[in-house]
């Protein structure tokens, strides 16, 4: 029997610098639920330094690796998450969690956006066990440094993060 979805829409928010296998899995885990998931990709985060890629180039990878989902829809944004959220109409905020180190962060942006709309429930999916590990952060240190990052990452944003850090 098919899983029904519990309609709605969602909001997969974060810096995407690049889009990850992992962040993969949330998004299509949310689209079997919702039945609308907006990704919204941050164009300038405020507590990273410069991204690697710009949010064109970042939300350019994330489309051509959700063609397959006709509910999911990517769209830089520059707001506070939550009025992008409410902009969207979006009831809940979906993102992942891998480890304990991950928690306290996670703790803090979900106080700090259930202040500001506390109508809008933050959700989260475990990581699957094969991408608890994975990060952005980890696979442009591997990619600096020449480490092999296939499979991590989808071929063409592997080549374009060679491109862009391979010393
Ligand atoms: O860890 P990420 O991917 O950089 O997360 C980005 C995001 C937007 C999900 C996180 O910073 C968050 O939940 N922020 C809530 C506070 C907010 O709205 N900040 C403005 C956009 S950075």
């Amino acid at each position: 029997m098919a899983a029904e979805k519990n309609g709605g829409t969602c909001v997969c928010p974060g810096s995407y610098d690049p889009i990850t296998f992992g962040h993969l899995d949330i998004i299509s885990r949310a689209a079997r639920v919702f039945e609308n998931v907006i990704v919204g990709v941050v164009n300038l985060p405020v507590r990273k330094q410069k991204t690697v890629f710009d949010a064109e180039e970042r939300v350019g990878f994330i489309q051509e690796q959700v063609t397959e989902y006709p509910n999911v829809q990517v769209k830089p944004f520059d707001t506070l998450l939550v009025d992008f959220a409410r902009e969207h109409g979006a009831k809940a905020i979906v993102k992942g969690l891998r480890a304990i180190s991950d928690f306290e962060y996670e703790f803090e942006m979900n106080q700090l956006n259930r202040k500001m709309a506390p109508d809008i429930e933050s959700i989260y999916l475990m990581a699957a066990p094969q991408f608890s590990f994975l990060s952005s952060s980890g696979v442009k240190e591997l990619a600096m440094f020449g480490g092999d990052i296939s499979g991590l990452v989808p071929d063409r944003v592997a080549a374009r993060l060679q491109e862009e850090l391979q010393r």
